[in-house]
């Protein structure tokens, strides 16, 4: 069967490094991104150079209308899905609860937990047994945040990533009939651009000496665990919570 992959915010970081893997293990793939239109294209060239297939197709995943459309736009030019990576997530400056308000907490609850139920909808409706289709697989990129809860940092963020937890599980079980199986990865202190928007770009330098390994992750390092959920090796785990965090 052709493998055709949907992986939200693929344009940087954890998403993009999984794009380019996805892309060498043999997956057709569809890069979501939300603005940044060079970013995402340049995956795609990346992609294309090495001989492989992919398209780059922007949409807001806490939209509803841009969410089917990004759907019916892998559909359309690159065939029947086969894997969905939720992996499109924000966070915003580093505070206490005490200061947030509530447009923050709609802009990050709607991207982390709406964003990624729509998606997972779009890919059931596709990927069911129930619905016809041939069966899947689904990665969810949860953090390792929703077992620490960020304090003073962003709670709202690693709550956001426990709903994705929760989520992973009830989703496992209810579609473990038909075909899909549903896991996620909850990585940690990985170099990437995300935390800029935290407000401390170099959070990941500054943490590290509280990690076991004593290192921040590469974003590939976390892209293999995905690609791992997604293949066939991993055909008997399902709601399953793989953490990627250097042992913290
Ligand atoms: N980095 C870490 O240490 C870490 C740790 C734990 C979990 N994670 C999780 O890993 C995932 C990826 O994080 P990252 O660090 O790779 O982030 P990143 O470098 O900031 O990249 C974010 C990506 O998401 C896209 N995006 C943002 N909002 C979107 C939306 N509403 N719709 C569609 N795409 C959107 C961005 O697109 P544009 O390029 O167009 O802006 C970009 O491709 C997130 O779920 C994050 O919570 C990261």
């Amino acid at each position: 069967m052709k493998k055709i992959a949907i992986i939200t915010g693929a344009s940087r970081g954890i998403g993009a490094a999984t794009a380019l893997l996805a892309a060498e293990r043999g997956y057709a793939v569809c890069v979501n991104y939300l603005r940044n239109h060079a970013a995402a294209n340049a995956v795609v060239r990346a992609i294309e150079c090495s001989g492989g297939r992919a398209i780059a197709a922007a949409a807001d995943v806490s939209v509803e209308a841009d969410v089917l459309r990004l759907f019916e736009s892998a559909d359309k030019e690159l065939g029947p899905l086969t894997a969905l990576v939720n992996n499109a997530g924000i966070l915003d400056r580093q505070m206490r609860v005490e200061d947030m308000n509530g447009a923050r907490l709609n802009r990050v609850f709607a991207t982390n937990i709406t964003g990624y139920f729509l998606c997972a909808r779009e890919a059931i409706r596709r990927m069911s047994t129930r619905h016809g289709g041939a069966g899947g697989a689904i990665v969810n990129v949860s953090s390792g945040a929703s077992r620490t809860g960020s304090p003073g940092e962003y709670v709202d963020y690693a709550a956001s990533k426990g709903a994705v937890d929760t989520m992973t599980i009830g989703l496992a079980r209810e579609v473990a009939e038909e075909g899909i199986r549903v896991n996620a990865v909850r990585p940690a202190f990985i170099y990437t651009d995300i935390h800029a928007s935290g407000g401390e770009p170099g959070r990941v330098n500054r943490v590290r000496q509280f990690v076991p390994m004593k290192r921040g992750g590469e974003a590939v390092e976390v892209a293999r665990a995905i690609l791992w959920l997604l293949s066939d090796e991993a055909s008997y785990s399902t709601g399953a919570l793989m953490d990627v965090t250097g042992g913290a």
